[in-house]
């Protein structure tokens, strides 16, 4: 039988091949007796093919194209059936694998594509968020941001993975969101490389990235939005402190974070504690009066004419043994020839005086450095010769 001579034909044909693409050839030779053979295709995917004599052809249109994508299994399946004499005397199978072309454009997949938040916390090199696209022809995808818009914030460090990272910080206060045109390409050697692009929006979210300072701000800098923390200083009286001789503060109005122990800022609070002020401190006398005898040293203290140490000196009774530890005392106007010590005795600078020199100090003052009070008095000094009684 001439029908034996056949075989099952396995080959393959390129998608979108043309109508009458070859196949294959039939194996059987047409003798004498070739009006007895009669070849005909049956199977799913007979419709595909058609017979021109002893060659079996692609039967495609411009209506339908042999698309990869479409036929199950990628493979056209049918069977060859050789009748003679009307009797069947041979089948054959026929599988044509169809070859991958190139010819679908990637899709993004909706679901990650959508508008999305991240907060301007997130970490600088940390991947943000994935894009994922599909490509009909089961091609390799890689992916690439648009350099327009705000590429600049994001890259993309492994192309097939869609996966994009931060490249800079964010910043809610001065932007809210962001846009971004993304693009997925088929990786294909030939020239055209199918792709497609999406716009995504990614809108920021307000992290708690400001720290707290003190108030007024002073900036380090101009423009330089970090505070030089200001010293609070209070005055208070020795009434006003607590049991323990401590402060307290408002935690309400005074409150840094509760939330992040990391975030805080220092400001000094300086608290004098200051002496109840009821009485001004006074002089027991309006004039002093005292003398030195006259020498060449270069300094000697002023005596009474009692042969004490003269000593101006205030009482102050806010104080229970009248003694001001506040008091300061000073010449007005400054003098070249006298001083005062913290004590409030005096000293001359004897060897710049002459005998029987007499001088009047119009004013010593004494000067309450805590509440600025002062009272003052003058004095009178008599410079006697040596051995003078
Ligand atoms: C070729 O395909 C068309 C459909 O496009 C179909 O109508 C026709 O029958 C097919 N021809 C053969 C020989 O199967
Ligand atoms: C996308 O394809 C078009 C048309 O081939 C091309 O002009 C464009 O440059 C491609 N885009 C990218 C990012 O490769
Ligand atoms: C603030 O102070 C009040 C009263 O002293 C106290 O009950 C409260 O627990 C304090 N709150 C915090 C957060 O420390
Ligand atoms: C005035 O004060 C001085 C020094 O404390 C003291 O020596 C003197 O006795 C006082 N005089 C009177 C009148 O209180
Ligand atoms: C506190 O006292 C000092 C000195 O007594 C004074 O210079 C300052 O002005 C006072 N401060 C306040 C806030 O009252």
């Amino acid at each position: 039988s001439l029908c034996r001579e056949g075989s099952d034909i396995f080959t393959s044909v390129r998608e979108n091949s043309p109508t009458g693409e070859f196949i294959s050839s039939i194996n059987i030779t047409a003798g004498p007796r070739a009006n007895t053979i009669r070849l005909c295709l049956s199977g799913r995917n007979a419709n595909w093919f058609y017979l021109e004599g002893r060659t079996i052809r692609l039967n495609s249109s411009v209506f339908r194209v042999l698309d990869r994508e479409q036929v199950e299994g990628s493979v056209l399946i049918a069977e060859l059936i050789c009748y003679e004499n009307d009797i069947i005397q041979g089948n054959y199978r026929i599988l044509v694998e169809i070859l991958n072309e190139n010819d679908n454009k990637p899709n993004f997949l909706l679901e990650t594509i959508q508008p999305f938040t991240i907060s301007e916390l997130t970490a600088v090199n940390s991947v943000v968020f994935t894009v994922k696209a599909d490509d009909a022809d089961g091609d390799v995808i890689s992916y690439i941001l648009d350099p327009s818009s705000d590429a600049q914030f994001f890259r993309i460090d492994l192309p097939n993975t869609g996966k994009v990272v931060l490249n800079k910080p964010l910043d809610y206060e001065t932007r809210t969101h962001l846009q971004l045109i993304m693009w997925a390409q088929v990786e294909s050697n030939t020239v055209d490389k199918f792709n497609t692009s999406a716009v995504l929006t990614i809108n920021i979210e307000d992290g708690d990235d400001q720290y707290p300072h003190f108030l007024p701000c002073t900036p380090v800098s101009p423009g330089v939005p970090v505070c030089m923390n200001p010293t609070y200083t209070a005055n208070i009286t020795q009434k006003h402190q607590d049991d323990q001789g401590r402060f307290t503060i408002n935690n309400t109005t005074g409150e840094i974070q509760v939330d992040d122990r990391l975030k805080y800022s220092v400001a000094s609070v300086l608290v004098r504690v200051l002496y109840e002020n009821a009485f001004p401190p006074a002089f027991n006398r309006t004039t002093y009066k005292g003398f030195i005898i006259q020498s060449s040293s270069p300094a000697s203290i002023i005596s009474t004419y009692g042969n004490q140490v003269l000593q101006v000196q205030v009482s102050d009774r806010d104080f229970p043994d009248g003694r001001n530890p506040n008091i300061h005392y000073l010449l007005h106007p400054p003098s070249e020839l006298y001083q005062v010590t913290k004590e409030g005795v005096l000293i001359a600078k004897t060897n710049q005086l002459h005998a029987f020199d007499r001088q009047i100090l119009q004013q010593v003052i004494a000067r309450d450095e805590e509440s600025g009070e002062e009272v003052s008095a003058s004095v009178d000094i008599e410079v006697l010769q040596r051995g003078q009684a």
